[in-house]
């Protein structure tokens, strides 16, 4: 190719890609799949590569990350980021509106848009290029975290539009939606890392960190609540935010125009009745007067618009009696407490316990046995206490001190220097942390040996059974027929018998034998090493190979590997440098399970592959896995991904919010189409 037709290729293939961009993360409406994209966006990185002087600033490239910000720049915002007032109630809202119309009259009309529930940012335009992002900080300075917002899919990169003002700056809210913080948790979960209190924290912990590749793992999204600019064309709010749009910002549609304060008030209940709903948080709504020259003439008072408010919903809250601390031990060892309370009703569920967090947080509140408490249910994921009334305590009550003592072994607590959680160093006897090892050892995601849930394992360490995983492979039909144990639960109180008869034994027996073709990478993530998850179990696994090499290896040669850090690389040096996971790890070899790559391979081909030989078309989106995670399933099972429906597709694998065009295709070619339900069926069987 001729050095002029590169460079129109690349400029072809940067529009083409942003357009697909746009389609899938503003409007939510993929044209093609993501295997077609992905190979478009390779070969645009192949030519960047070689050309890199005709590489454009707005490449979709730059979306996938890689640039490592040491510090985040802190900026002056060309306009103050101001917050809002806030109001709680009608009435206020109504107050709101009479200071308004005392002021200018009546000839304005005013927008309610969703309060999004995350963080702030400012994003600056120039000639069309998204050149900066700055986060509030103090209102006057942020931080610039433009590389990471980058990564960011709703964010445009550039915007193609002849009537573009030279500059402008967007101000919206990054957020991360419900589906992103429940995926992000449970890694963390997995890797026995603290979780994320609440999406707003995981959305602003994301934009601080440092890779931004990993940022681009985040699943952010970013709704645009306003432009700002020097010379815009454009009267009112809502023309704007529509303007916006129509550039490629993504604006929500739940945004009205209302006539006057009774329709505000009418949009406010409801959306009120939709919020749990939302694949979002918003914890309020805000009302702007919609006219630019009534703006103008209501001014700022020394902190807030005149011609805005928050109207936040009332954090749903319970108020009642703090009846004792119970501390938690999970299979790290790490002591959570929780607050154990007289049940109360709070939004529709009972409430009888709150998280505490940890020792500081405790301290902070300065908890007595029996005060009064005041409990909120945010986007929190267990509730929380806000508040003490202490006027309420009795003079003789004594305060809650954090444990000393592990509160099932008794072993003395320990602290590690710089860590916010206490640790009961007893690894190898404290039953939880015995219990919490096993069940994260047979976890689907992990070992995935079913039928030893509800309780199963707690019977099987009670009855000197099971002390580690690798006991699991000892066990025999004589020592598991006939166990049993009742068990309470917790929440409702019910009994309940948990027997172990001969399908249940038979079944427990033969998961346990399958677990043996496990390939490796699962079973390093099954060892439980802290920190390490399963996407970082998968890079450790596929780059060094095997158990062996990855014992031998050094730190740095760790801290090699993409995506594995500093902590993780640090941890499992600390893993395989203690002699007892080094003995759990020969009894396992020895049980037969796969410890590298290649054996993992070698027993792939054969009865385990139940896609062997089919094509298959994957489309729409999943409810139990990303389109990537189907797509390794596939090819783990023995099948083929291909990207577009012929008559020798095998079938269609159609998620949620497939095309109609490419359904119309299959049915025309008479391929089967089939469901996710119908797939995890034919992958388990
Ligand atoms: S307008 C001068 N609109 O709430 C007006 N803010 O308390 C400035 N927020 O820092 C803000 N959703 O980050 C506006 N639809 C919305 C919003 C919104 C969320 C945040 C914003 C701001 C804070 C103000």
């Amino acid at each position: 190719m001729e050095k002029q037709q590169i460079k129109e290729k690349i400029e072809k293939l940067t529009r083409e890609l942003n357009k697909h961009n746009y389609n899938y993360y503003v409007l939510d409406d993929p044209l093609i799949s993501d295997y077609e994209f992905d190979l478009l966006l390779k070969e645009l990185e192949s030519l960047e590569k070689q050309y890199p002087e005709f590489a454009l600033p707005e490449s979709p490239t730059q979306r996938v990350g890689g640039q490592i910000t040491k510090k985040f720049e802190s900026v002056a915002h060309k306009y103050p980021m101001l917050s809002l007032g806030n109001t709680y109630s009608k009435e206020e809202l109504e107050d709101f509106d009479k200071r308004i119309k005392k002021l200018v009259g009546t000839g304005f009309s005013y927008v309610c848009e969703l309060k999004y529930d995350g963080v702030a940012i400012g994003l600056t335009y120039n000639n069309g290029k998204l050149v900066r992002a700055l986060t509030r900080g103090d209102g006057v300075t942020g931080d610039d975290v433009t590389t990471n917002v980058k990564t960011i899919g709703s964010v445009p990169l550039v915007i193609y539009d002849d009537d573009l003002p030279q500059e402008f700056e967007a101000r919206g809210e990054i957020i991360m939606p419900h589906k992103s913080f429940m995926e992000l948790n449970q890694q963390k979960q997995d890797a026995a890392e603290p979780l994320f209190a609440n999406p707003r924290n995981a959305a602003s912990g994301s934009l601080k960190l440092q890779d931004s590749s990993l940022v681009a793992k985040r699943n952010l999204d970013c709704f645009i609540h306003g432009i700002l600019g020097e010379d815009l064309p454009l009267q009112s709010h809502f023309e704007n935010i529509q303007q916006a749009r129509s550039w490629g910002f993504k604006v929500s549609d739940y945004t009205r125009k209302c006539k006057d304060i009774a329709q505000v008030v009418e949009f406010i209940e409801e959306i009120e009745a939709i919020r749990s709903d939302l694949a979002y948080d918003i914890d309020g709504i805000v009302v702007k007067v919609d006219q630019y020259a009534v703006q103008e003439k209501l001014g700022f008072t020394s902190k807030f618009p005149r011609w805005a408010i928050a109207y936040k919903y009332k954090a749903e809250q319970g108020i009642t009696i703090l009846e004792d601390v119970k501390y938690q031990v999970g299979r790290t060892g790490a002591v959570t407490p929780v607050a154990v309370l007289k049940p109360v009703w709070v939004s529709g569920s009972s409430v009888k316990r709150a998280s505490l967090y940890n020792s500081d947080k405790m301290s902070e509140l300065d908890l007595h046995f029996n005060d009064t408490v005041f409990v909120e249910k945010g986007g929190e994921i267990i509730p929380k206490i806000v508040f003490v009334d202490k006027s309420k305590r009795a003079n003789d009550a004594s305060p809650v001190h954090f444990a000393s003592q592990c509160p099932r072994c008794n072993t003395p607590l320990e602290r590690k220097e710089g860590e916010a959680l206490h640790y009961c160093p007893n690894t190898d006897h404290c039953p939880p942390q015995i219990q919490g090892k096993i069940e994260h050892f047979i976890s689907r995601r992990a070992m995935n040996i079913e039928g030893l849930g509800e309780g199963r394992i707690e019977v099987l360490i009670n009855n000197n059974l099971i002390r580690k995983a690798a006991d699991l492979y000892k066990l025999t039909y004589n020592d598991l027929f006939g166990l049993e144990k009742v068990i309470t639960d917790e929440e409702t109180g019910k009994q309940k018998k948990i027997s172990f008869r001969e399908k249940t034994v038979n079944n427990i027996l033969s998961a346990i034998e399958n677990s043996k073709k496990i390939p490796f990478e699962r079973v390093l993530f099954a060892l439980g090493i802290r920190f390490l998850g399963e996407t970082g179990a998968k890079k450790v696994a596929r780059t060094l190979k095997s158990i062996d090499t990855i014992k031998n290896s050094s730190y740095e040669e760790l801290i090699a590997i993409p995506e594995i850090g500093d902590r993780i690389a640090g941890s499992i040096v600390e893993f395989f440098s203690d002699p007892r996971n080094l003995e759990d790890i020969q009894s396992l070899q020895e049980a037969g399970l796969q410890f590298s790559i290649r054996e993992a391979e070698k027993v792939q081909p054969g009865s385990d592959l139940p896609l062997q030989g089919k094509s298959i078309v994957v489309s729409g989106v999943f409810s139990n896995y990303s389109r990537n995670q189907v797509k390794e399933i596939i090819e783990q099972k023995g099948g083929t991904n291909v990207s577009s429906l012929s008559s020798k597709t095998s079938f269609l694998l159609a998620g949620e919010k497939m095309g109609p065009e490419k359904r119309k295709k299959a049915e025309s070619l008479g391929i089967p189409i089939i469901s996710e339900e119908d797939f995890d069926k034919m992958i388990n069987d």
